[in-house]
């Protein structure tokens, strides 16, 4: 089996790559060796490769310099994926979308089932939401698309570095309290689209680690976890705020807690609490510190 991957210098991609199953002939491939805004040199990629699925992890991921940018967002993550889509349609092959609770208002009452209305709020979700559409129509029944959120890995720039730097660097810290969600370590999303990717699956899931929290909950939970684990050494003030106190160019979702029913069901995995991932990342990076 031939796997392409794009976006290997990202978080997920990264955690993709060491998790490769040694059976996988595995191209790893990222920005610049491959732009997804062209949509001729993908093309010509895909066709010299030949993959029997193609894992796209890269997107435009700057949610609010993306309220500014349209025209760049939407050339990687709607016009992108879509011819993206269609040259893989051209070699028979699958894909393997990722897109994100950003395609969702956050108004619902309770966890986003896979066929919920999508109603994005900003640039970011809206491109997104053209990418997963643009997939499915160039290939039907051959996509994969897995929707996540709050994704962080030892690798990258995410809320869980932030936060164990400023909580070296402040004397208090204030986080948003009323924005829910599911904190999740991107290995764990790496090992389920392997997963996917054995059992030849198609359609549209979500995943994220089990549980809830706000962000507040997840800052607290760095904090005594990188004590515990010996990364911080001082139990930082923490205070809840609300995201009016915290304005930023896009609006999040309120709501963004993802249903997985499905997911466990038919990839055939065990939930895992999300602090349960939090406390094995960070052992991760004290192993490694
Ligand atoms: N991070 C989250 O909390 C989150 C939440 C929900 C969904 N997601 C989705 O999960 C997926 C993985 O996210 P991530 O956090 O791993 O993202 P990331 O760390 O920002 O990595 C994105 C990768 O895409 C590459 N890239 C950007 N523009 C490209 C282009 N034109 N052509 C080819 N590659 C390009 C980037 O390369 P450069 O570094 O060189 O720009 C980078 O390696 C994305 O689809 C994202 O939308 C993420």
């Amino acid at each position: 089996m031939k796997v392409l991957l794009i976006g290997s210098g990202g978080q997920l991609g990264w955690e993709l790559c060491r998790t490769c199953p040694p059976s996988i002939n595995f191209v790893p491939l990222d920005y610049p060796e491959i732009d997804l805004s062209d949509g001729m040199h993908v093309d010509r990629l895909v066709s010299e490769i030949q993959p029997d699925w193609v894992i796209n992890a890269a997107a435009y991921t700057a949610v609010d310099k993306a309220e500014s940018e349209l025209e760049k967002a939407r050339a990687v993550n709607g016009a992108g994926v879509g011819s993206l889509a269609s040259s893989v349609a051209r070699i028979e092959g699958r894909l393997v979308q990722i897109s994100t609770d950003f395609v969702f208002d956050g108004e619902h009452g309770g966890a986003y089932p896979p066929d919920a209305e999508c109603s994005p709020l900003g640039v970011y979700g809206q491109t997104k939401r053209e990418g997963e559409l643009a997939a499915l129509e160039a290939l039907p029944g051959r996509v994969l698309l897995l929707r996540t959120a709050w994704l962080y890995s030892s690798h990258g720039t995410n809320f869980v570095k932030t936060m164990l730097r400023l909580m070296k660097e402040k004397d208090q810290l204030g986080v948003v309290d009323d924005q829910i969600g599911t904190p999740t370590w991107a290995h764990g999303l790496a090992t389920t689209i392997w997963r996917g990717i054995d059992r030849n699956l198609t359609g549209c899931y979500h995943w994220t680690d089990a549980g809830v929290a706000s962000w507040y909950d997840f800052a607290v939970a760095i904090r005594d976890e990188g004590i515990a684990c010996g990364l911080l050494k001082n139990a930082l003030p923490v205070s809840p705020i609300p995201s009016s106190a915290y304005p930023t160019p896009a609006q999040r979702p309120s709501n963004s807690v993802l249903s997985k029913t499905s997911t466990w069901k038919d990839f055939d995995i065990q939930p895992v609490h999300w602090r349960e991932q939090l406390r094995s990342m960070l052992q991760e990076m004290c192993t490694h510190a």
